[in-house]
């Protein structure tokens, strides 16, 4: 059950052209640069409809051929896990989930996820989102059976691989302790990907090196997740894991919806967190879209506002500006599915993802002053997890600090928040608000399906398949065939 205070908000009122506003230089921007409240209005029975659209697209068995690709396996998917978690417990996926990572976490202290895109940014806005962010620094007693978490397999950097790999080789001396183990998590969906496939044999190299060639370590160690076919899925089996071992991505759930898939909640239960709060938080995210009006829909609101700022307001540049540094992988993954997604046919938004408040003292300038091309989402968590710092007093005061010592950091926040948004909307910069009631597990699962729902509603209305990354196989058609003439 969804507790009200618990739920995603988004707050778009304040970049509709307001009513019966007096003509001045300012109202006059906001009339041309702000969305008119009637177009809202007149895209609602088609918003309706492509909502009804998106929920057939979730039972159709047989895919038209103008459909394909279609991932609509995500939508239900975490409602699914639960159920078949209450039913069959350890042999659930969400048991299995839980039994690999439990018994990973036993053994290791430290473990790296190889991934890339899809198989990669939501295990990584997870880690920053809700672990300390010196999580990898906190002694062993203080991270209480939480491995230390790393992430590789998502470039070519020879430099950055090799200091991870020194990184093991300095602090991993003795394969016989507990906080000296590592282990590994592979994960490509189509199992092909040259990043990670790369990085996994340099791991295995390591792993090999470290526990022996013929160390049963080299498969209890690691976790492969994979599709139902693939050469990573080949690899493993060669390996000797046997299927029970390796995770499998379903074919109805794209790369960059994958998140509530093994995927993301192996790394989730990796780091200790409560990936059945997770599932409940997205479970609950789906029902609000199948089943509430517009005006208590986050989905649709903030599909339809975007899609008409872009589409109809000339703003073809979309800033997730977050408001939390812990959010700021949010951003990533968020730029990853936009892209991916409505990145098509010379179409799409462009994401730019902005944490404040950083940017306000680099991109701060450009989106209070330059091209009126963007239209700007907070991403704002209204309640910090620990103990506000307060200013306090101190007897030094030239920094004339002592005037707010009653303040904490989250009033600093707070101020520059509603600061930035009235000098947006005084010179008529389209800002809307995006509201987490705080960083949890339930949060940010409503937080990653609201948005994952929201591009497919989006697609829908721009007549662009959500799903399917064509424009990506080009550069590794390419590199492929570089990399067989080079010698
Ligand atoms: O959304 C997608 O499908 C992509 O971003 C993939 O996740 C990414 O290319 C990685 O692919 P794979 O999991 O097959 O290695």
């Amino acid at each position: 059950m969804q507790l009200p205070d618990e739920a995603i908000t988004y707050h778009y009122q304040s970049l509709l052209v307001p009513l019966l506003e007096d003509w001045t230089p300012a109202a006059e921007l906001r009339a041309r640069n702000y969305l008119p409240p009637a177009s809202l209005r007149d895209l609602l029975p088609r918003l309706l409809q492509v909502r009804s659209q998106v929920a057939t697209e979730r039972e159709l068995r047989q895919i038209p051929v103008d459909l394909q690709p279609l991932d609509a396996g995500f939508i239900d998917l975490p409602q699914k896990m639960l159920e078949q978690y209450r039913k069959q417990v350890d042999a659930s996926v969400l048991g299995k989930v839980l039994k690999l990572a439990n018994k990973l976490r036993q053994e290791v202290d430290r473990v790296v996820i190889l991934g890339i895109g899809g198989s990669y940014i939501g295990a990584r806005a997870l880690f920053e989102a809700l672990r300390s962010s010196y999580h990898n620094e906190l002694p062993t007693k203080d991270r209480p059976g939480n491995p230390r978490i790393y992430f590789e397999g998502y470039h070519f950097d020879n430099d950055s691989l090799q200091e991870f790999l020194d990184m093991l080789q300095l602090t991993c001396v003795d394969p016989e302790i507990r906080e000296e183990r590592w282990g590994a998590v592979v994960i490509s969906k189509s199992g092909g990907t040259l990043e990670t496939a790369a990085a996994y044999r340099a791991v295995r190299r390591e792993m090999a090196e470290y526990y022996g060639p013929h160390s049963p370590k080299l498969r209890e160690l690691v976790i492969p997740i994979t599709g139902a076919k693939g050469k990573l899925r080949d690899l493993s089996l060669a390996e000797g894991f046997t299927d029970d071992q390796i995770l499998t991505i379903p074919d109805d759930v794209g790369g960059r919806y994958s998140l509530l898939t093994p995927v993301g909640l192996i790394p989730a239960a990796l780091m200790g967190l409560d990936v059945r709060a997770l599932l409940l938080g997205a479970a609950a995210m789906t029902r609000t879209f199948l089943d509430e009006p517009f005006e208590r829909n986050p989905v649709l609101q903030y599909a339809a506002v975007n899609y008409l700022m872009s589409t109809q307001c000339d703003k073809p540049v979309r800033v997730m500006s977050v408001w939390s540094r812990k959010l700021e992988a949010v951003g990533m993954w968020y730029d990853q599915l936009l892209s991916e997604s409505l990145g098509k046919r010379s179409q799409g938004p462009t994401p730019i993802t902005s944490v404040q408040t950083r940017d306000l003292h680099s991109r701060g300038q450009q989106h209070q002053d330059g091209t009126r091309d963007k239209t700007i989402n907070n991403l704002v968590v209204k309640a910090p997890k620990h103990q506000p710092i307060m200013i306090g007093m101190m007897d030094r005061n030239e920094d004339e600090l002592n005037a707010y010592n009653r303040k904490g950091f989250p009033d600093l926040l707070a101020a520059a928040l509603r600061g930035t948004n009235q000098a947006y909307h005084d010179v008529a910069r389209p800002t809307a608000d995006l509201v987490l009631p705080s960083i949890t597990e339930h949060t940010m699962g409503q937080l990653f399906q609201m948005l994952m729902l929201a591009t497919v509603v989006e697609g829908r209305l721009l007549g662009i398949n959500p799903y399917g990354q064509p424009g990506v196989e080009a550069y590794k058609r390419n590199m492929q065939a570089l990399l067989k003439v080079q010698p």
